[in-house]
């Protein structure tokens, strides 16, 4: 399977995927990682491991976001992706992007969605008082985190937490469950009925 990963800024979770390659824990070839921010750190750490990279920088597009996702969705398929991740990616797709890459397009949130879509997230569980919060990977559809769940993983509110030192907690439980699920998803694992996902078992 070749996946194109989408990221915005620190790129930690991009990182973890290009680590469970080389610990052997996943079997999915990187052919591109793209940004729309030039600065991304998530960059170099590909280019460094000669994985093809490319910038489309919202800011050359102005308003018109079709023709941003043009250039995106040209990029991946120059490349010959079949799944398309979102790691830290902080632009909302239009439904002209997500409809080219129905059921074939994944994101890391970091909360337990349904709840706390949007920024913040980790902020947002914080001033609900919530006793768990976690992340979730899901297909995406055309609203803002919202789309099939594929896995979920939960840690615990701690009353002496701070924004900071819940999404490290909650960032942990990221670098294992989108790794996973992209083994899950290479291995043919993965199923939609009636916009409910199923994991097969082995
Ligand atoms: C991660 O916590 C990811 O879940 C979140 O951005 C961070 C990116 O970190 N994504 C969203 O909030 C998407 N709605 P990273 O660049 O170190 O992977």
């Amino acid at each position: 399977m070749n996946i194109g990963i989408l990221v915005s800024g620190r790129g930690s979770n991009m990182a973890a995927i290009l680590d469970a390659i080389q610990s052997g824990d996943l079997n999915v070839n990187v052919s591109l990682v793209l940004s729309n921010n030039p600065q991304s750190p998530a960059l170099r750490r590909a280019a460094r491991e000669n994985i093809p990279t490319k910038v489309v920088n919202h800011r050359d597009y102005g308003k018109d976001r079709e023709a941003f996702e043009a250039a995106l969705d040209a990029a991946l398929r120059s490349e010959g992706v079949d799944c398309v991740v979102l790691a830290g990616f902080m632009r909302v797709l239009t439904p002209f992007f997500v409809r080219r890459w129905k059921e074939r397009l994944i994101n890391i949130h970091p909360s337990l969605l349904p709840a706390f879509r949007g920024l913040h997230a980790q902020r947002q569980a914080l001033e609900a008082g919530v006793k768990l919060a976690g992340c979730t990977v899901h297909f995406v559809d055309e609203g803002t985190d919202t789309g099939p769940i594929i896995a979920q993983s939960a840690v615990p509110v701690l009353d002496t937490d701070s924004e900071d030192t819940l999404s490290a907690r909650i960032l942990e439980e990221e670098h294992k469950l989108l790794p996973l699920v992209l083994h899950w998803l290479a291995g043919g694992r993965i199923s939609i009925e009636n916009d409910r996902v199923r994991i097969a078992r082995i």
